[in-house]
């Protein structure tokens, strides 16, 4: 029996424009018939602290926290998990016992399409909050030796000396030989950077592995079409999308489980893909 909606969620960040969150989990509410609506929430950075305070009065039941609040709720909420912890971000809240929580469910999706693989060697790309969201995961499986790359330098060193992980710099790219290469960068991204390939074809001939690309749209980038045709395993950043909406769902939810593969479904439509 249907009920009527009783628990209020949403994403928070700025600007929203892009999110299909909303109309993913509102289909998951419904789909497993949970009294949950799920609204987008667009505020600048000035307001956060307004809207944590809305959140505690509202009552507000959960959500997501996107760019650029990612880590600027953590000093709104009364405790954060290990794992958001370990990389200084939340992207989800959620309440326990009266007090709010934030966690991060990035890792959680990322690694998802990763269950029963292991790497040698990962070659990152990029710097950003993705790119910690994607080293923190490779921590978590035991991946030996980890390689970050940036353009801008000092960013990958950075994130490097947080993780004991290697920097190299951007132009050396090409040299190691890893058998994970994720795409952490916006390079490839539809719109004006979708000509973009942060890693060429040549540099992956010759041996074996998987190209993992954070972006979703479009599903096959320029750094895909180029693993693919040398023989690489591909993934795109489909599957992290819905795996970081889907543990969402859980937590707000007590348990309930987003179907996978209709799920998967849904949001390619949702994004026209
Ligand atoms: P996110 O939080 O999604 O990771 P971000 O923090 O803006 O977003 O990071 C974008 C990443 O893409 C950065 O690593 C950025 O490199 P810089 O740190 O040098 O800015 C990288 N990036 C974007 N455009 C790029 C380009 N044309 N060439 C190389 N790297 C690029």
């Amino acid at each position: 029996m249907a009920r009527y909606p009783s628990k209020l969620y949403g994403i928070t960040g700025f600007p929203l424009g892009h999110s299909i969150s909303p109309a993913l989990q509102n289909w998951a509410f419904q789909e497993r018939r949970f009294p949950g609506v799920y609204l987008a929430w667009p505020e600048p950075p000035e307001k956060l602290g307004a809207f944590f305070q809305a959140v505690r009065t509202l009552p507000v039941s959960g959500g997501n926290i996107t760019i650029p609040h990612k880590e600027a709720s953590i000093k709104y909420l009364d405790h954060v998990s290990a794992r958001a912890k370990s990389i200084g971000a939340v992207n989800t809240f959620f309440w326990r016992d009266g007090e709010l929580w934030g966690d991060n469910t990035d890792i959680t999706g990322f690694l998802g399409p990763l269950k029963g693989r292991s790497f040698k060697s990962a070659l990152i790309l990029g710097a950003g909050g993705a790119a910690r969201a994607v080293i923190a995961g490779l921590k978590e499986i035991g991946t030996p030796e980890i390689i970050i790359t940036n353009r801008t330098f000092a960013k990958a060193q950075e994130l490097a000396a947080f993780f004991g992980a290697e920097a190299l710099p951007w132009d050396e790219r090409g040299k190691p030989r890893a058998d994970l290469i994720v795409n952490a960068t916006s390079m490839g991204m539809s719109g004006r950077q979708e000509d973009q390939n942060p890693y060429e074809e040549s540099w992956m001939r010759g041996r074996e592995g998987l190209a993992y690309d954070i972006v979703y749209n479009p599903p096959q980038t320029l750094f895909l079409k180029a693993a693919e045709a040398s023989g690489w395993k591909t993934e795109n950043g489909l599957a992290m999308f819905v795996g970081q909406a889907r543990a969402a769902f859980a937590l707000w939810t007590e348990g309930l489980e987003m179907p996978r593969e209709a799920a998967m479904q849904k949001a390619a439509g949702l994004l026209g893909l």
